[in-house]
């Protein structure tokens, strides 16, 4: 294991970079062919890995990214802010072949319409990682691989890469619109944590009881972590399955809590070393925190915000 001078565990996180624009309050569903007015427009930090590597830097981890943006504003938007969070993205590529990903959020109700500029999230791909550099980590994480089209066969060389090495890997497998989940049963044996949700657990499984596709996963997956939204989480441990609840919170925005949990689950495990109850619970305070702010990177949780939220501080 590398360390740095103060000890703290290099994570790197591989993956998509976009950015997110948010139209909230729309006045109705989108219609085709009309215009219609939305009450609130963000421009933020958009994609599974970016928003987990935002969360896990304002927990206080030594984080780095590898990635592909574009030359062109949103890029700058991108590396900038990841940047201003503390994260090292001295690895990310810049390429003028294609645009920064974007994604259009309309937001009506509880419905949310997304619509997908893929540009550098489909392009990045091995060729955008030195090697040599990703040996330096102590763990990678990896999110939101459907979306990426040229990495996703990539992604079995990266994880055995990692074994090689004797750096540990974590997933976050995102949906898969195709439902065929391809290359996942080469990944799964590789990986030490997996962090699906219950929709994802359970199309992967074909089982439709989360606690039943966690059991088939444990077969497949040395760490499964199967996140069920408000009710928390649960995971699959040598002692059987261990359930963790998840915390009332008055709901702003749901973006980016799976992400958020994530983040505070590898906090807590590798960096606090907390016992895997007290992991799974922490994780669960971060991720509802990140629910009672708008977006997915604006909970900006400290390890200190977290243990106040627990009522452990
Ligand atoms: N409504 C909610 N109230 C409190 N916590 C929530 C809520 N929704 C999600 N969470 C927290 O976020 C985690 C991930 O949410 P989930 O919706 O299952 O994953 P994803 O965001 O990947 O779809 C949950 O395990 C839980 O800790
Ligand atoms: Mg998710």
């Amino acid at each position: 294991m590398q360390v740095e001078a103060n000890n703290r565990k290099r994570i790197f996180f591989l993956g998509e970079i976009n950015v997110d624009i948010i139209m909230g309050g729309l006045e109705s569903l989108p219609i085709v062919d009309r215009e219609i007015s939305a009450k609130t427009f963000e421009l933020t930090i958009g994609s599974s890995t970016a928003i987990c590597a935002c969360a896990y830097v304002s927990l206080g981890g030594n984080t780095s990214f590898i990635g592909l943006a574009g030359q062109d504003e949103y890029g700058d938007f991108m590396v900038n802010g990841m940047q201003k969070f503390g994260i090292n993205t001295d690895a990310v590529c810049r390429t003028s072949e294609v645009g920064t990903g974007v994604t259009v959020n309309l937001n009506y109700g509880t419905t949310r319409t997304q619509v997908t500029y893929p540009g550098t999230i489909s392009e990045f791909n091995r060729e955008h990682i030195d090697f040599a550099v990703l040996e330096t980590a102590d763990h990678i994480h990896l999110g939101g691989p459907y979306l990426q089209a040229r990495f996703l066969p990539d992604i079995s060389d990266v994880l055995a890469f990692a074994r090689q090495h004797g750096i540990s890997t974590s997933l976050d497998p995102q949906w898969d619109t195709t439902e065929e989940w391809e290359h996942l049963a080469g990944w799964l044996p590789q990986l030490d944590y997996f962090f699906p949700n219950k929709d994802e657990a359970v199309s992967i499984t074909g089982e439709a009881d989360p606690y039943e596709a966690c059991r088939k996963l444990a077969e497949r997956t040395a760490f499964p972590v199967v996140k069920i939204g408000r009710e928390g989480v649960i995971c699959n441990t040598p002692e059987g399955i261990t359930e963790s609840a998840g915390f009332e919170v008055d709901v702003v925005d749901t973006t980016g809590a799976g992400d958020s949990f994530d983040a505070g689950l590898l906090y807590a495990l590798l960096e606090k070393k907390m016992v895997l109850k007290d992991a799974l619970r922490f994780a669960n305070g971060v991720a509802a925190r990140s629910c009672t702010f708008a977006g997915g990177v604006n909970a900006r949780s400290s390890y200190e915000d977290v243990l106040k939220f627990l009522g452990d501080l």
